[in-house]
């Protein structure tokens, strides 16, 4: 198949009442792991890169995997950006093959934002990608941006009503209370305020720094209308993890031998996620 956008599997996701992963790729192994894996469960899926991912990868190699990705599945797969913070580096996607572009601009004042968020629905649209945008701001670093808790501000259900009218923007990313990275404590999420956006906003809803969330909360975001869930930092543990067993554990100093295990461990992940997600058997 071809990539398709992230609209198309996320308001099938939101007619289904289920929520579909989003997981980052930085390299050739993560995107392997992720889309056996979401082949085998016949779950439709979602690549993420970064700024950071693009910097490091290469935006060619970025496109070329996920493309040869989808050439090669049968499930739903799309190349999103994610939180994109840089026009240029939207324009660079909207050139290279993304079927979606985020543009965070979850750091500027509310009037800011939306025309931040405009300006790149304007130019995304016509050329047939979607876009994610993000309306409240979360705590932690997730690549280049980061956020202290005393600027960290919960999405407000009115704000966010009148944000999706002006922008037209095809899903938004609300902050109640999940954090990107390593979680310090038990994360607690804000389901009532969850509830009320989801009452007042039709498009899909989007939880980002789900790594660490406990599956009941999980769960219950997802029945409460959360449509697309990220998850980054729980990949890179599980790579770290299955890395430094390997050579700490033997002198192997192939790289398959290295990064296989790295590969075998986020596929467990993700087996995980797109269960608990309730994608599975809904490409
Ligand atoms: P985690 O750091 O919790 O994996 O969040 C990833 C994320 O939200 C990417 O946008």
């Amino acid at each position: 198949m071809v990539l398709v956008t992230n609209k198309e599997v996320l308001d099938a996701a939101n007619d289904g009442g289920y929520a579909v992963g989003a997981f980052n790729i930085n390299n050739m192994e993560i995107t392997q792991a992720i889309i056996s894996t979401a082949s085998e469960m016949n779950a439709p899926v979602i690549l993420a890169a970064s700024q950071g991912a693009i910097e490091y990868a290469g935006i060619e190699y970025i496109e070329a995997l996920a493309k040869t990705a989808a050439a090669i599945t049968d499930v739903p797969v799309t190349l999103h950006l994610d939180h994109g913070t840089d026009f240029n580096v939207i324009l660079q996607c909207i050139r290279h093959g993304f079927t979606s572009v985020m543009i965070d601009g979850s750091k500027l004042p509310f009037e800011d934002n939306l025309a931040l968020t405009k300006k790149v629905v304007d130019v995304a649209h016509p050329c047939g990608l979607s876009v994610e945008a993000e309306l409240g701001r979360l705590v932690g670093v997730e690549d280049q941006i980061s956020v202290t808790e005393k600027e960290a501000v919960f999405t407000d259900p009115d704000e966010a009503v009148q944000f999706v009218e002006e922008t037209d923007v095809d899903s938004l990313a609300i902050a109640i209370g999940s954090a990107h990275g390593i979680y310090k404590g038990e994360p607690k999420l804000d389901f009532e305020r969850l509830e009320k956006i989801d009452k007042k906003v039709d498009i899909p809803l989007v939880l980002h720094g789900a790594s660490g969330i406990p599956e009941d909360s999980i769960i219950r975001a997802v029945k409460l209308g959360i449509n697309k869930i990220n998850i980054d930092t729980e990949l890179r543990l599980a790579f770290r993890d299955a890395v430094r067993k390997v050579v700490t554990e033997s002198d192997v100093y192939d790289p398959r031998k290295i990064c296989g295990p790295a590969r075998d461990a986020i596929k467990e992940v993700v087996r995980y996620k797109i269960g608990i997600f309730g994608s599975e058997n809904k490409a």
